[in-house]
């Protein structure tokens, strides 16, 4: 079967992209893009490609090329279902904030809606596509929904998770290292329904790197991912904290790890913190899931890494008050940097939040300058704590929009986020209009330690007491 439509209901972080680059690869097929936020579709439909909802290097590119030529943003739902051969479900699913499994569980209220309005809505056979996270054997749970709510159509149901990483979304989707499809091969529609998602991706992506699964391999591959990944940064962060005490420099023991070809370079930054939207809830969500086997020593065994996180980000902000002389109380704190990591805006988990948050329980003064996370969203992260009134959020901490105003008359510089612009500032100048000591606390060890300590600043990074 040669797919002409796609519909892909979720127009966020992952459907945006995903679709764009679908849509660029293959200008044969009609991708629409449906989401029940009207705001973010008026966005992705915005004249000034500068006020697409998200930021991803590359992105507004391929959106020029292609939007209203074969992709299309709408708030039609139901007309988009109808249209499409193909149905990618890539809405959120977000830990449960309520219920049973509250804290840990995937909530997956989002993905039944969906589930159930492609049922009411389909009048043809569709295929519909996992391309959000999700619970292994959650396909099993939509097969129901779909066939007992449809209008006996056929429906087949794949699981294609994404691996894409913000920042670098464009370049993810357009060279993934592997694209991942999870069908029933056993039978004759499901061999064809996986055939027909293969083929769009073949459009691009080498049929050596497309690999076929069963769907709850497919389903808990997501997951096992992005396990591993947030687990190598908690070793590292772990290691930067002994490294701190003995003398020893993370970078150097990542460097030395690393070109063991079975451990390998990459992620093995040191950090103040994994944040995204997805690493802590995939992992809760996998714990959630080993519990509820009972499997009680693996559920303990993944939750550590998260233990790990949390741990590295207060330990953060602890050296910063123990550093300034055990109070910070009444004292400007400069933030450079609160998204979770460089090049994109998203500051969802982001480790700012929550050194911000306990800095401020500390009474400090904190000004915040990120070349792409606007005021209104990093006030909305601090009041989503609750840990304090609005109001006191945003008398004790200011957002400036140049960084040099940001740094002016602060105790203390905390980089919070690996923003290549950082390392060019004329630190000299920054220096100059700082209250003394100048301390700065580099959370991503991006700085030049040396030409820091020559200026004067008193230079803190993770990982090294040297
Ligand atoms: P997001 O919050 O940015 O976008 C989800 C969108 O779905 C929202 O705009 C929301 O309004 C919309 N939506 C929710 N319910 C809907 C419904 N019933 N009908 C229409 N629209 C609806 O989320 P995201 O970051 O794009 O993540 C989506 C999924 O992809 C999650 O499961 C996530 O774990 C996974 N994922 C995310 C990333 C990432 O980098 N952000 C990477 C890989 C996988
Ligand atoms: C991550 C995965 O890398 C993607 O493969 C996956 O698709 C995605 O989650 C998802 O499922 O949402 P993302 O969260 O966008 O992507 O970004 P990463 O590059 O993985 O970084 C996550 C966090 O870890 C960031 O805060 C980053 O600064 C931190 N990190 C990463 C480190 O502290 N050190 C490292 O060495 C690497």
């Amino acid at each position: 079967m040669k797919i002409k439509t796609i519909c892909c209901i979720g127009a966020g972080y992952v459907g945006g992209p995903t679709m764009a680059v679908i849509a660029k690869q293959c200008p044969h097929i009609k991708v629409t893009v449906v989401d029940i936020n009207e705001a973010r579709i008026a966005a992705w439909n915005s004249k000034n490609l500068d006020h697409l909802p998200i930021f991803e290097p590359g992105l507004a590119d391929i959106v020029k090329q292609t939007r209203d030529k074969n992709l299309f943003f709408s708030t039609d739902i139901d007309k988009a279902i109808d249209e499409a051969q193909m149905i990618f479900m890539s809405v959120n699913t977000p830990t449960k904030t309520y219920g049973k499994g509250k804290g840990m569980a995937a909530d997956l209220k989002y993905i039944e809606l969906c589930a159930r309005q492609i049922a009411r809505v389909s009048k043809q056979n569709k295929i519909v596509v996992e391309k959000s996270t999700l619970p292994v054997r959650t396909a099993s749970a939509i097969k129901s929904i779909l066939d007992n709510v449809g209008n006996d159509v056929n429906f087949q149901i794949l699981s294609n998770p994404e691996f894409l990483a913000e920042g670098t979304a464009v370049q993810d989707l357009l060279n993934p290292d592997r694209v991942l499809i999870g069908g029933d091969q056993s039978t004759e529609k499901g061999h064809e329904a996986v055939q027909a998602l293969v083929d769009i991706y073949a459009n691009w992506v080498p049929k050596a790197q497309i690999l076929t699964t069963n769907v709850w391999s497919s389903e808990l591959s997501k997951l096992t991912a992005n396990a591993f990944l947030a687990q190598r940064v908690s070793s590292i962060n772990a290691m930067s904290e002994i490294c701190e005490k003995t003398g020893a420099d993370v970078k150097e023991v990542s460097k030395a790890i690393g070109m063991d070809s079975r451990i390998g370079p990459k992620f093995l930054n040191a950090s103040v913190g994994f944040g995204g939207s997805c690493f802590q809830k995939d992992i809760l969500n996998l714990v959630y899931i080993a519990k509820t086997y009972g499997l009680n020593e693996v559920a303990d065994y993944w939750e550590q890494v998260i233990i790990m996180n949390d741990h590295q980000k207060n330990r953060f902000s602890d050296n910063i008050v123990s550093t300034l002389y055990n109070t910070v109380s009444g004292k400007k704190i400069a933030f450079l940097g609160w998204a979770f990591k460089k090049d994109t805006n998203d500051t969802r988990e982001s480790a700012a939040i929550k050194v911000a948050d306990n800095l401020l329980s500390e009474q400090a003064e904190i000004e915040v300058y990120d070349p792409k996370v606007s005021k209104e969203r990093i006030y909305a992260d601090l009041d989503y704590l609750k840990t304090r009134p609005s109001e006191e959020n945003k008398t004790l901490l200011t957002v400036k929009t140049d960084p040099y105003q940001a740094c002016k008359n602060a105790h203390a510089i905390a980089v919070l986020t690996e923003w290549d612009e950082f390392k060019d500032y004329n630190w000299e100048s920054i220096y100059n209009s700082m209250q003394k000591p100048a301390f700065i606390f580099d959370g991503r060890g991006i700085l030049d330690k040396q030409q820091l300590e020559k200026i004067g600043f008193a230079y803190y990074k993770i990982g090294s007491s040297n």
